[in-house]
This record gives C-alpha cells, sequence and structure tokens, in this order.
C-alpha cells in the first residue's frame, strides 16, 4: 500500500504544479522565477512560457500535464482497489507516456531555448520518478506487457505475413538471420529486454545446470546455427539436429507444411542435415568460449539405402557419436533420437525391443562423457511403450528420456481432414501431440520417476501447456511448433507464467511441482526426492 500512496502523492503534486502553471497561463501572469543570464542554460521561465513550445493545438501543455497526471492517479487508484493487470499495463503505459513527453519538453528547453522554466523542470522530474517507481514496482508486469505486445505484432502481423511464403524459406531465413544476431551486440539487447528467467525455474538435473525448463527440441536448429542467440529469448537449454553420420539432403518435398486450425506442423525432413563432421566443425568455431545455455546434440541413424543390416544402423549410429565424442565440443548432453517416423532410406526400427537392447549396448560401450536422453515416439501403445522403457533402463548411462516425437495418425479428430488431406506425406507436430505426450509422461512417471528423468515435448503452446506436463511428470519441456504459432516471446512467457503458477500453488522451486498430479506428496519432499537423482549419478 505504501508503494500506491507515494505514487499517489507524486500524481497529486504533478497535478498541482500543472494546474498552477495553467492557472498563471490564462491569468496571463509568468510565476515568479529566477532569471540567471551568466549560465550556459538560464533558469527563465518568462521566454519558455511564453514561446511557441508551450502551446499545442491552441491549448497551454500545462493542461496535457493536468490531463496526463490525472490519468495516472486514476490508473494508481483502480489497480490499488481491484489489483488487475490491465491497470498495471496501463499504469506502465501511461508513466512511459509521461516520460517520453519530459524529456521531449526537456529537450526543448535545454536543447532549443537555451532556458529552463523550473515548474517544467519539476514536472519532468515527477514524471520521471513515476515512471522509474512504476518500472521497478511493476517489473515483471512491464515485462509481460512488453511480451504481450511482441506476441501481439507477431500473431496479427509477421506471422500472417510469413504464412504467405514457403515455410522451408521462412525457416531457413530465420535461422540465417538468427546466426547473424548471434555474431553481433543485437543478441545482448534481446537478452536485455526478452529474456525472462527465475531462480525458481533453474533446476540441476544429471548434473547439469538448466538455466530455465524450457528447452529448443531437436529439428529446428538441425545445423547447429543458433547456438549464440537462443538463450537471450529464455529458453534453457536447446538440442541442435538431429545429425546423422551420413548427410542427407532431405526428402523429397514437400518437407514442411503449416496446419494452422489444427496448430501443427507437417513434417518430412528425413534427417535432413549436412553431416556428423561438418556439424561438428560448426560447433567447435561457434563454441569455442563455451555456450551461454546447455547445449545438447541430437544423433540419428543416416536417412541411407546403404545401411541394410541392424549391425550397419548400429555402426552408423556409433560413428555419429565417435565424432562429437573426438573433438573439445563443450555439449552438455546428447540426445538419441529412436523415433523418428521419417526415414524413408532406412527400414532398420529401433522401436522394437531386440534392436534397442543391441543399440543401447552398442553405445555403452563407447563410454561416452556426456548423459544420453532417448526421444521416444508417441505412438505407441502403452505396453511397447514400457517394454522400450524396461530396456532403456537397464543402462545407465542413459538419464532420461524425451516424450516425444511426431504424431501419426492421419485420421485422428485432433487433426483438420481438409488440412491433413493436403499433405499424402510426413508427420505432424503441435497440438495433436499434446494428449498422448501427456499419458505417456504420466505412465513414466509412475513407473520410472526414480530412474528417469523426463522431459516433456508436444503441444506446448503457454505456461499452462508447460505446467500440466511438469505436474505430470516432466522436469523439463521442449518446443517448437509453440513457437512458430505464437511467436519468439513464447519462451519468456511461458517462463513468467509458469513463475505465477508455482506461487500460486505455493511451490519454491519447479522440482517441488514435478508429478505433483500424479504422485501428490507434501510440498518439498518431492523436490528432495528429486534431488537425489539430480546430481548424484550413483543413483541412476
Ligand atoms: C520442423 C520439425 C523438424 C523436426 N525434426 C526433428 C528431428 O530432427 N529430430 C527429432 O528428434 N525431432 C524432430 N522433430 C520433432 C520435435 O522435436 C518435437 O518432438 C515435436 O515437434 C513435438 O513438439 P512441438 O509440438 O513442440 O513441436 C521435428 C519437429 C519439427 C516441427
Amino acid at each position: 500500500m505504501k508503494k500506491f500512496l507515494i505514487l499517489i502523492l507524486l500524481s497529486l503534486l504533478g497535478i498541482a504544479d500543472a494546474t498552477y502553471l495553467t492557472f498563471e497561463h490564462y491569468r496571463q501572469v509568468i510565476p515568479p522565477c529566477t532569471v540567471n543570464r551568466f549560465l550556459p542554460i538560464a533558469s527563465d521561465c518568462g521566454k519558455v512560457l511564453n514561446s511557441s513550445y508551450s502551446i499545442a493545438f491552441g491549448v497551454p501543455l500545462a493542461v496535457f500535464g493536468i490531463i496526463q497526471y490525472s490519468l495516472l492517479l486514476i490508473a494508481i487508484i483502480l489497480l490499488a482497489i481491484y489489483r488487475k493487470k490491465i491497470f498495471t499495463y496501463w499504469l506502465i503505459l501511461q508513466s512511459l507516456v509521461g516520460a517520453i513527453f519530459s524529456m521531449y519538453f526537456m529537450y526543448i528547453q535545454i536543447g532549443i531555448l537555451k532556458s529552463i522554466c523550473i515548474y517544467c523542470t519539476l514536472s519532468a522530474f515527477i514524471s520521471f520518478i513515476i515512471f522509474f517507481l512504476v518500472s521497478k514496482i511493476f517489473h515483471k508486469e512491464k515485462i509481460l506487457l512488453r511480451l504481450n505486445i511482441i506476441a501481439f505484432v507477431y500473431q496479427k502481423i509477421i506471422k500472417p505475413f510469413f504464412f504467405l511464403f514457403d515455410p522451408e524459406f521462412i525457416h531457413n531465413l530465420m535461422v540465417s538471420r538468427g546466426e547473424l544476431i548471434g555474431k553481433t551486440f543485437v543478441k545482448n539487447f534481446l537478452n536485455w529486454k526478452l529474456n525472462y528467467s527465475s531462480k525458481k525455474l533453474k533446476q540441476k538435473i544429471a548434473g547439469i545446470d538448466f538455466a530455465g525448463p524450457v528447452g529448443l527440441a531437436a529439428g529446428f536448429d538441425y545445423e547447429a546455427r543458433l547456438t549464440q542467440i537462443l538463450y537471450s529469448l529464455g529458453f534453457g537449454f536447446q538440442t541442435v539436429g538431429t545429425i546423422t553420420n551420413i548427410p542427407y539432403e532431405g526428402n523429397p518435398y514437400p518437407r514442411l507444411g503449416r496446419l494452422p486450425k489444427s496448430r501443427s506442423l507437417m513434417v518430412n525432413k528425413g534427417f535432413k542435415n549436412i553431416g556428423a563432421k561438418a556439424i561438428a566443425k560448426n560447433l567447435v568455431l561457434s563454441g569455442v568460449e563455451g555456450f551461454e545455455i546447455p547445449l545438447g546434440i541430437s544423433i540419428g541413424v543416416s536417412n541411407n539405402q546403404n545401411l541394410i543390416s541392424l549391425k550397419d544402423s548400429i555402426d552408423d549410429v556409433k560413428m555419429a557419436f565417435s565424432v562429437f565424442e573426438k573433438t573439445k565440443i563443450k555439449n552438455s548432453y546428447y540426445e538419441l533420437n529412436i523415433s523418428c517416423p521419417n526415414l524413408i532410406n532406412n527400414n532398420v526400427s529401433f522401436y522394437e525391443t531386440s534392436g534397442l537392447l543391441q543399440l543401447l549396448q552398442s553405445i555403452d560401450r563407447l563410454k561416452l562423457r556426456k548423459p544420453i536422453f532417448v526421444k521416444m515416439p508417441i505412438d505407441k501403445s502403452n505396453k511397447e511403450f514400457l517394454s522400450l522403457l524396461e530396456v532403456i533402463s537397464k543402462f545407465n548411462f542413459i538419464k532420461g528420456i524425451i516424450i516425444g516425437n511426431l504424431f501419426k495418425d492421419r485420421k485422428s479428430p485432433l487433426l483438420d481432414k481438409q488440412e491433413v488431406n493436403k499433405f499424402k506425406v510426413g508427420n505432424f507436430s503441435g497440438k495433436p501431440c499434446e494428449p498422448r505426450s501427456n499419458e505417456l509422461i504420466k505412465l513414466t512417471y509412475k513407473k520410472y520417476k526414480n530412474k528417469l528423468i523426463i522431459i516433456g515435448c508436444g503441444g506446448v503452446f503457454n505456461g499452462r501447456d508447460a505446467y500440466t506436463k511438469i505436474k505430470l511428470g516432466a522436469s523439463l519441456i521442449q518446443l517448437i511448433t509453440g513457437m512458430i504459432f505464437q511467436g519468439p516471446q513464447l519462451i519468456s512467457q511461458i517462463n513468467l507464467e509458469l513463475e505465477e503458477l508455482l506461487e500460486k500453488d505455493g511451490y519454491g522451486n519447479i522440482r517441488e511441482a514435478v508429478g505433483s498430479d500424479v504422485i501428490p506428496l507434501k510440498k518439498g519432499i518431492q523436490g528432495r526426492l528429486d534431488s537425489r537423482l539430480r546430481g548424484n549419478d550413483k543413483l541412476l
């Protein structure tokens, strides 16, 4: 309440100052003011108040001052009574208007008239203090407002424009712009204005310090070109790839499509990438000084028709791992993608338990220096999924799983019929993935909560979606499609929203909320249980 009182007093002072100037203007009296002509900038109220700048549209500026401070006062009072976000936003914008105009008027006095009116300067001073206090008190709301404005501009102007063009063209354009920005100071500006992170969202998992719970899923930065920019959008970790040992130019077109009604993307890339060796070079160059946030390398089997037997495919995956292991890349983890549904040249599947077992035994022998997370399919039955988990959970080098990959059922009501019929090939991301991803997170958490860390992925479009996955058992979240539909500000919006939801539920840190909808435990106990898993690898 104290903060509101101070703001009210300042607004009243502003109203009094502006009212006095208005009154004197209409009385045609110049208020008492020291005239000092010896300093470079004179204090001369007459010169300022009689100048043409003191009137706009035939009305003295002081009247606008009364209106400005009165609007501020109303916003403060309404906010103090109703505590609604809309009044906070109003107050922030109103104080910003005051600060901008005050800056302009100070420029006119100092820069053009070379004279200062102490009453006008007092008003500017009050405006600056109000703006400073509002920015400080409502720091979080200010960021939220900024993010909402970016979201509005992206969703109403930029996205409709982008969606007129070929999706792969737009993707390539965005990646090349992002790569460029990552090499300039603009990334620091973006980080300052866009990145919202919070202590409550930081976690240590498998010995890795995750700056935030939201990461970029595999498939967006498949050539590792965005490693220096993503943290400034609020990402807490990032995966590059999926990368294969043998380069692949991508499946025949169409490789990417949009399904706006289904809030989904059609994906048919089939591991388009320039190959492990070339990407390793990129990563060595871009990550000389390391990466701001944990970086993961997603590895899959090459989409190549020369890999005929299971052994060929296993050797191929091992080769890709070896390429990265031989370098000094400072990645924090690997992802093993066993679930790409778009491999048209390679018929070997690691879905079956026997193939998966052989693959994991071979990788185990590599004695990798970094932990592995396995990217799971979501189109398997519970029984099939659990049998895959049984195999995975035998290996200590696997720290967790990502649930999961793309949605395959073209007949599902989760996909708009007309939209899906436009594409004869491919599988689907976004909202259609969400229900099954959530079911499988819950299933896994129930059975393997002390053995496997879960990264929830599929259809996360806002903080609530992310929180649902967390409460079902996911410790971390990954996304792609939400960012394409909602905008690049989405990650910080999710961070902010998550923090609010945690506070509302009385959690001090995100780890306390993990799995709370599946196995409700007393607050804090969950965090402690999980913490046994986090840094202490012996338990895994
Ligand atoms: C354009 C695109 C390319 C993808 N490529 C890969 C990939 O190479 N490797 C992988 O593991 N997943 C890939 N995926 C799947 C995503 O990582 C993610 O599992 C899926 O899209 C669900 O998340 P979302 O709804 O947030 O997009 C791709 C997804 C999209 C949209």
